[in-house]
């Protein structure tokens, strides 16, 4: 049996002087903190249990990995320590409880609160007010020079404002990188064809650890203090007030630090977790320090960590998994997107057990294959993401993951056009994926509005080949549908009913609701006013179209081969068949029309007889624009009950108003 615990403290050790290394010296973690401080905690409870095997080169018994070749070998004259872990309520008050027993106190400790900066830690040195030195942390005894580049931070003062900064002054903090500059400066260098960092820390490390301080000053660096190292006299008596002194020296320090007592801790965690998203800076826990300094010194040190301190961590955002395979998605219009699935692995909270891959360049990119292991990154309630593949870890020969030459769905043959990241199924109506994206677009409320007919019962008649087409919603009948599986005879009518009252519809809906590609409401919308008539636009050559508003090229070619498949055609035809309908082509095109065709029309107050939206509808179909605001382009303002401001403006322009008795008439043309 114990030979077992002595294998096993042994294989401990090396598994994470591996990941020391992997992550002091490399920069290029292969597993998440809480992974890592798992592994740790595992074996300083072995080593707990069985001191006699207690190695003296333990990762326990030091802090960190050597430092990378290439920096000057710094001593810190006052170590820079770790801090310990928490990870619940339970556990904190653990440590308040081990606070209180030493200083024989309940309750009424002052403590701090303040964000555990995600970074890398970072010593700076001043000698009477100038910065002579800045050292990284290093194994926490021995760390690097790193002043030249330490100088090219803006935030960091070379020398000290205020003049009562003692004759030694050493201030401890952390670098970090915030998430936006972050994120412009990973684009900047993939623009060059640089090699990109997985996350702000990394980024904030390999920039800081750069040879050439030319390089560094070009990254977006931050530093915040939250402690001293060797000072030459005291700065004030609680940390607190250190903090304000260094404040007031120039010195940018931790933002965000609160005071509680033991019993407050619990609600500035949630709170602090709460905002966590939106600070701009990551941080990966809460820390909590003994506000008093001479407590602090009564308190201690354990090993390599202050008693009067610890760190409350956040659930991970990030975690190392293994890649089980890659399946394809195909959507609406037909986007055939990679999705990684993972290994389950708890991560931020849930379990996660796939991951978006966004399109092949991003497979290409991250050069991802079956059976890695990948790096998977969760924030807030964001879809997890690979960050990174551990490529180094690949044990033998995978293959690159090929493109799919046909829809896994359909079968049809996948499509790339030149210079996009997106392939596509050419499958169009007659893939079963796409319909059922496709149909669920058609009876959304901002397309067709059939309200009933939901996702779930589009399912069922897709998979009994019922529906296949928009179309055949229209050729439903209710006796037919009182069949199917929990439905009634009254739902049944109702569904029939809603997708019957859904045939009259504007023209600007109709063409929404076709699902052609870049086509939105507002596309819609400007077609519908363009083109009077669904065959005209059907037609229509290119250049014409690209003389609509908001239809470039791109769009207009999408508006093109849409119609150019005859199954569309007659998918359409069908429709209209079937008795689906606009105010246009039916009753405003008659003779007896107003050709409304160069005006703008503003409507404002109630309408009785239709809901604004039908009138503006109408309006266009005529020929008219509506706006929302009366100017002098204004022709009519249509005024209901409970006009105001824009009935006066429109009086006071000399504007011709009419109400809707007046709209009435005109639109009563049929
Ligand atoms: S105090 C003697 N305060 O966390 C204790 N550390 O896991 C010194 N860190 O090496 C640390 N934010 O790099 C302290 N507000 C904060 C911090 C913080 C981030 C880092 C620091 C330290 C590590 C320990």
């Amino acid at each position: 049996m114990t030979t077992d615990v002595k294998t096993q403290i042994h294989q401990l050790i090396h598994e994470i002087r591996l990941h020391d290394y992997n992550y002091h010296v490399l920069d290029a973690p292969t597993i998440g903190d809480s992974q890592y401080d798992q592994l740790l905690r595992q074996l300083i409870v072995l080593e707990t249990n069985f001191p006699e095997y207690l190695e003296p080169n333990s990762p326990t018994q030091r802090v960190g990995a050597k430092p990378e070749l290439g920096f000057e070998e710094v001593t810190h004259r006052v170590p820079m320590l770790s801090l310990g872990n928490v990870f619940d309520a339970d556990e904190f008050q653990q440590f308040v409880a081990r606070v209180e027993d030493r200083l024989n106190t309940v309750d009424t400790t002052v403590l701090t609160a303040e964000p555990k900066l995600d970074g890398l830690a970072l010593s700076i040195r001043y000698e009477y007010g100038e910065l002579v030195m800045a050292a990284t942390r290093g194994d926490g005894q021995t760390g690097e020079n790193v002043t030249q580049n330490v100088r090219t931070i803006r935030s960091i003062p070379l020398t000290l404002k205020d003049e009562s900064f003692p004759n030694v002054l050493e201030v401890r903090g952390e670098v970090v990188m915030k998430k936006l500059e972050f994120a412009a400066m990973n684009k900047r260098l993939q623009d060059l064809s640089e090699k990109t960092f997985v996350n702000p820390r990394n980024a904030a490390a390999g920039s800081l650890r750069q040879l050439d301080p030319k390089i560094v000053a070009t990254r977006p660096l931050s530093f915040y203090a939250y402690g001293l190292g060797e000072i030459s006299e005291p700065l004030g008596n609680t940390h607190s007030d250190v903090m304000d002194v260094l404040k007031a020296f120039g010195i940018p320090v931790n933002p965000g630090l609160v005071k509680a007592t033991p019993d407050q801790i619990g609600r500035v965690y949630r709170e602090l977790l709460a905002k966590r998203d939106q600070l701009p800076y990551e941080i990966d826990g809460m820390v909590v320090k003994v506000d008093d300094l001479d407590t602090q010194e009564i308190l201690g040190f354990v090993a390599r960590a202050p008693r009067f301190a610890t760190a409350w961590k956040f659930p991970a955002q990030e975690a190392s998994t293994r890649l089980i395979a890659i399946d394809f998605q195909v959507g609406r219009t037909g986007a055939v997107t990679p999705v990684a699935r993972l290994e389950p692995i708890f991560l931020g909270g849930v379990t996660v057990s796939s991951a978006t891959l966004h399109n092949f360049d991003e497979v290409a990119r991250l050069d991802v294959r079956v059976g890695d292991q990948v790096m998977v990154r969760r924030a807030g309630d964001v879809i997890p993401q690979i960050v990174r593949v551990m490529t180094e870890h690949r044990d033998r020969h995978r293959d690159p993951i090929q493109l799919p030459t046909e829809c896994p769905v359909c079968l049809s043959p996948i499509e790339r056009a030149d210079g996009e990241a997106i392939i596509r199924c050419s499958g169009g109506l007659i893939c079963q994926a796409q319909r059922l994206e496709h149909l669920k677009h058609f009876v959304s409320r901002r397309a067709m509005d059939i309200d009933g007919v939901g996702e779930r019962l589009l399912e069922i008649l897709i998979g009994i080949d019922w529906v296949k087409n928009p179309a055949d919603l229209y050729r439903l009948s209710a006796e037919a549908l009182e069949g199917l599986d929990r439905m009634g005879k009254k739902s049944a009518q109702n569904v029939v009913q809603a997708i019957h009252s859904s045939k009259d519809t504007s023209f600007a809906r109709f063409l929404y609701a076709l699902g052609i590609r870049d086509v939105g409401e507002a596309t819609a919308r400007n077609l519908a006013q363009t083109y009077n008539d669904i065959n005209q636009l059907m037609d229509a050559p290119l250049e014409e179209l690209m003389e609509v508003e908001d239809v470039g090229p791109v769009v207009a070619s999408h508006i093109r081969s849409f119609f150019e498949v005859e199954r569309n055609r007659e998918v359409i035809a069908d429709l209209i068949a079937l008795g689906v309908g606009w105010s246009l082509s039916k009753p405003y095109s008659g003779p007896n029309c107003a050709d409304l065709s160069g005006q703008t029309w503003v409507l404002t107050g109630t309408l009785t007889t239709m809901t604004r939206d039908e009138a503006s509808d109408k309006l266009r179909s005529l020929g008219a624009k509506v706006a929302g605001s009366v100017s002098a382009k204004t022709t009519v303002l249509v005024a209901g009950p409970g006009a105001g401001g824009k009935l006066d403006k429109a009086e006071a322009m000399g504007v011709e108003i009419i109400d809707e008795v007046g709209l009435m008439e005109l639109l009563g043309c049929r």
